[in-house]
Order: C-alpha cells, then structure tokens, then sequence
C-alpha cells in the first residue's frame, strides 16, 4: 500500500533513522564514509539520537498516538507496544559509555531501532492507512 501523505514525514525520518540503525550492527558493511569503528559509531549514535531521533519519537508520542488511540483495537495494542519500545531503547541508549562503547550493546540498540521502525511502517502505518483513510488529512505532525 502507498504512504498515506499525513504519514510521508515521518517515514522519510524512518529513513534516515534505519539507516543508524543498520549501521549499530557489528556486522555493518562501510556506508558512504559513516563511521565504521565502535567509537566513531557510538559519536554518530549520539548525534542521530539526541537530534532526530528525540524530535521523531516525541512527534509519535505527543501528535501521533494521541490522534490514533481509541478507534481500533489492534492500532491501540501496536501504540502501547511502540511506546514501551521507545523507552527500552532510550534505556539501552542511556546505558552506553561514549567514551568505551561496548560492541554489544550498540548492536541490540542497532537491531532494537530497525525491529520497531519496520514494525511501524510495516504494521502500523498500514494498519492505520485502512481504518482511517482520508481521516489522516487531520493530521498535522507540525514536521515536513
Ligand atoms: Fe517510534
Ligand atoms: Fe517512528
């Protein structure tokens, strides 16, 4: 199914967001000059999660959950779970050493981020485009 309009911003940050995601695995291939060492990763995690990555999931919380809860019953079990997956991977996030990241640890944060982003694009937002449809123009993300 085509990206409803209303949700085109949050997927383009989906995007980009995949991509750090991707790149926290140990086994990441180089990708366009991006950080391949654990430090130089974990400096590039900090950027990516203290900039888009706050002002996403706060859009999803504060705009999005709020307009989407209470008109479906598998769209509110789906909200409930990304939400409780926001705050385990900002606790995975919040438990790094910058200074001596541990392998490991950037990888399940990586493979955490890429599991929730696909289940929002692939679960969510699909299942959110055929219950609500056209309703989506009344959203407004304040995001472009
Ligand atoms: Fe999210
Ligand atoms: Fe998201």
């Amino acid at each position: 199914m085509k990206r409803h309009e209303a949700l085109i911003p949050l997927s383009r940050q989906h995007h980009q967001l995949l991509l750090a995601g991707q790149l926290l695995k140990k086994d990441a291939p180089p990708y366009k000059g991006l950080p391949t060492e654990p430090k130089g990763k974990a400096a590039y995690l900090q950027q990516v999660f203290e900039g888009l990555w706050k002002l996403h999931t706060q859009a999803e919380e504060v705009v999005l959950v709020p307009f989407l809860k209470g008109v479906d019953q598998e769209v509110d079990r789906l909200l409930e779970e990304l939400v409780d997956e926001h705050q385990q991977i900002q606790e995975l996030y919040d438990s790094i050493d910058f200074e001596n990241p541990a392998v490991n640890t950037m990888h399940a944060l990586g493979e955490l981020m890429v599991l929730h982003i696909r289940k929002e694009e692939r679960q969510l937002f699909q299942r959110v485009q055929e219950v609500f449809g056209e309703k989506l123009r009344e959203l407004d993300l304040g995001i472009d």
